[in-house]
């Protein structure tokens, strides 16, 4: 009976170390954010391509072993190239919400740049007109 009576706290005790361990805040602080100089018009084909690079990138990378993908636009005309990444050590859903945050900065800095990269402390996103690596 004395165990019985416990077995509520003990529960509850769980679901705070839980919450301790498991439920993280991604850091999001910026490291860099650095836009290429040449910018797109928004009757450009790039325009779909890159939204196209960006939505996959944000959808993809999370569940990705690592959370590390590269991808690439399948449009003719124009192309666009993405990277994605977060801290191996991060949920998926912290790495997802990381990479909204960095896609945001990215947007309203760099505008319609034709090249732009955010770094942030435990994620990062970038997108080129031509290939690259990291
Ligand atoms: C992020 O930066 C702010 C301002 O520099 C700092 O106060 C805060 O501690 C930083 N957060 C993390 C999680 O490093
Ligand atoms: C950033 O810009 C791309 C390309 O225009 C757009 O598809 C995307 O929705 C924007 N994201 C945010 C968070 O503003
Ligand atoms: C992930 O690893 C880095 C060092 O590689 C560490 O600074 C950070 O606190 C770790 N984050 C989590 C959520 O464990």
């Amino acid at each position: 009976m004395a165990l019985l009576s416990q077995l509520p706290f003990t529960v509850s005790a769980l679901l705070v170390l839980w919450i301790i361990t498991v439920g993280s805040v991604p850091n999001t602080n910026i490291t860099s954010v650095l836009c290429n100089g040449g910018t797109y018009t928004s009757g450009d084909p790039f325009t779909i391509s890159l939204a196209y690079v960006l939505s996959d990138l944000l959808d993809a990378t999370p569940s990705r072993k690592g959370h590390d993908y590269y991808n690439i636009s399948p449009f003719p005309n124009a192309f666009a190239y993405g990277h994605a990444a977060c801290m191996a050590n991060l949920t998926d859903g912290d790495c997802s919400a990381c990479l909204r945050s960095a896609e945001g900065v990215m947007n309203s800095t760099c505008g319609m740049a034709i090249g732009a990269r955010s770094v942030l402390v435990d994620c990062t996103i970038r997108y080129e007109q031509y290939p690259f690596v990291n």
